[in-house]
Parts: C-alpha cells; structure tokens; sequence
C-alpha cells in the first residue's frame, strides 16, 4: 500500500481494503449493485445499493436515500462510503455533504473513469432536469481508495470512457505518459496490469491539479479538455461520457490548427494516438447541430467561452472566445 499526499491511497490487492476503511465509526455502504454481486466479500456491511443511472443523480434519490439513512439510524458520526463508478461517488459525496449538514465520506472507485478522474477532487452533484451536474458542493473525501483488481471485470465500452479521460490527462501535462499509453494499447491492448502505472499516474495528476485549485477557478480547468464539445455531444446524441470526451478532444484539436495554437504534425499524432487506442474520434452528429447547447454551456460567462485547446502533445491552454466567433468558426468546420 502506498498513500500519495492527504487521502488518494493505493491498495494493490483487494483484499487488502478492509485495512484502510474507518474503524472507529458506523460505516454506510452505498454501492453499485453490479460491484456488489462480483465483490461482496471484501465490502463492508451495512449497504444501500443504487443502480448506477444518471436518473439516479437526482435530489428525488437523494432525498429516498437521505430516509433509508435516517430508518438505518445514521448520524453526524456516521461515515459514508461510496463503491462504484463515478455515478455512485458523485451522489454519495452530495448525500454525504448535506445528511445532517455534512458526514464523513470516502470512495472506493471501481471503474477506469472513477479512478483517474471522478472520484478525485472533490466535486459531487447531481443533475437536474436533464441537466447534468447542476446542483452540487465542493468537499473533498476523505479517502480514495484505488484498487486496480477493479478493472478486470469492467466491460470494454467502460474501459474505453475511462481511457479517454486517462489520456486527456496526459495530452494537457505529461507527454511522455501519453506516449506510454499508446504503446502499451498497441502492444498489449487494454492490459489492466500494463496500464497499472500510468494509471496512478493519471490519478495523482488530477490529485495534484485539484488540490493547487480546489474550486476549479485556474489550473484545473485544463482537465476540462474536450469536455465543452464533449457534454453538449452527450445531450445532444446520447453517447457515453468517455466517448463524448474523445470526440471532445478531437474537436478542440480541430480548433487548436484552425487557430494556429498546434502543429499539424503534433495534432495528428494525438489524434493517431487516439485511433491505436481505440477512441471514437468522429462525431455521430454534424458539429453544427451542437452549437446551441455548446454556447449554453455552463462554462460560459458572459459572452465568451472558455475553449481548452491543445498546444503540443503534454500542453494546453485556457482560450477566452466570444461565441459568435465561437459560432462561425462552428460552421467553418462543419
Ligand atoms: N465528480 C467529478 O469530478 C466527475 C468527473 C467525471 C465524471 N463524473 C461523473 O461520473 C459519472 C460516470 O462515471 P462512470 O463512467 O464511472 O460510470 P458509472 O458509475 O455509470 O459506471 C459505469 C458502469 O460500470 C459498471 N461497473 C462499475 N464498476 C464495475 C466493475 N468494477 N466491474 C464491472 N462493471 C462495473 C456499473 O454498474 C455501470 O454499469 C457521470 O455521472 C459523470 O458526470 C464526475
């Protein structure tokens, strides 16, 4: 076991979780029911299992839940611990942070996505209406404990959306790691023991970003490469998150050359990177029909958006443009 700063805990097997859960307190389980079917015996009791659905990140389930805490008999000493994917350490941090005005927390992230990105942080919502991640606080778990055994049994399509946020990770700091991803997808294919490495190191990147920013107002808003064009793909088409990202990237790519920001040559190496492993790079819809919910996006302010463009393979820049410009240039690449 290795701890890395304040609370991201590396665990190399599975059975050795127990050792690094609360003892000293009544510890709640929320926990995704596919997680609990394949690794019962090494999570603790008691439990409240929670499909993992987006209708699921909702106040309506925090609120049932909030009551199946009370009927439990939690209270300010209670802790919360949530086990899943990024829907179940999202919603858990959000009960945990308004049950009685705030409890103890911590995660046990069990898919790609949820252990290089979503359980680390801080940041835990819910949607409303539709509209993802709307209502919700910044507070920080107080441990992430990330296990690897976990990815064995995750399904490809959910590799895949974890494997995108691994590598926009790496094409915004770390240039070399990017290059070891490729690498190993190309040899090796999605060999979670390969990977293993590069995931900490995904991990302790957005460990290290959040905590220089904790409230996402400066170098924090480089992970949100790909993600402007990303979440108005997934509301508009319905596609998963991580594929949404991967076309987020290449988009912003796309926008990077348009703008003079990055080398042909470097754009196509991270776009080729994407291919060998396996990323969706083309959107299923045209650009054109996302302008609407790109300029609604909650990243704007005022009349600017705030587009992350790559520079370089390991670089990327915040870039203020006005939507109209952001319009036509919209329709140009269309
Ligand atoms: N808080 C943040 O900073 C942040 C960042 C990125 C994404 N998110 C949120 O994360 C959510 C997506 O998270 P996700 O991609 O982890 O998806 P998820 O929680 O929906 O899980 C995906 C699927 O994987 C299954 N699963 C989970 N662990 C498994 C395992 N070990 N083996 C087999 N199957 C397993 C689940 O049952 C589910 O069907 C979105 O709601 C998104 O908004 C939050």
């Amino acid at each position: 076991m290795e701890k890395c700063a304040q609370n991201l805990i590396y665990c190399n097997t599975i059975a050795d979780l127990h050792s690094h859960l609360p003892d000293n307190c009544k510890v709640i389980t929320l926990i995704d029911p596919v997680v609990e079917d394949l690794y019962s015996q090494y999570l603790p009791h008691p439990r409240i299992i929670v499909d993992a659905s987006e209708k699921n990140k909702s106040i309506a389930r925090t609120e049932e839940l909030a009551l199946e805490l009370l009927n439990m008999g939690a209270d300010r000493e209670t802790f919360l611990l949530g086990v899943g994917g990024g829907i179940i350490t999202d919603l858990t941090g959000f009960l945990a942070s308004v049950y009685m005005r705030g409890v103890r927390f911590g995660f046990i992230p069990t898919t790609l996505l949820s252990q290089v990105d979503a359980s680390i942080g801080g940041k835990n919502g819910v949607n409303l209406k539709g509209y993802k991640n709307i209502l919700g606080v910044f507070r920080k778990p107080e441990f992430v404990l990330i296990c690897k055994d976990f990815l064995k049994s995750l399904p490809e399509k959910e590799f895949k959306n974890g494997l995108s946020e691994l590598l926009k990770t790496f094409i915004i700091c770390d240039r070399d790691s990017f290059f070891s991803v490729v690498d190993v997808v190309e040899r090796y294919g999605y060999d979670t023991g390969m990977l293993s490495p590069l995931v900490d190191k995904a991990a302790n990147i957005k460990f290290s970003i959040t905590e220089k920013d904790p409230c996402d107002r400066g170098e924090r808003e480089l992970l949100n490469l790909g993600h402007t064009f990303g979440h108005a793909l997934e509301k508009i088409s319905g596609i998963p998150h991580g594929e949404a990202v991967s076309i987020g990237i290449v988009t912003a790519l796309s926008f990077s050359e348009k703008l003079g920001l990055i080398s042909d040559e470097d754009a196509d190496i991270i776009r080729k990177g994407m291919e060998i492993c396996h990323l969706s790079t083309v959107s299923p819809v045209p650009l054109s029909s996302l302008k609407e919910a790109v300029v609604h996006d909650k990243k704007k302010s005022g009349s600017t958006i705030r587009l992350i463009l790559p520079t370089g393979i390991g670089k990327a820049v915040v870039h203020p443009i006005e939507v109209e410009i952001l319009e036509k240039y919209i329709y140009d690449l269309s």
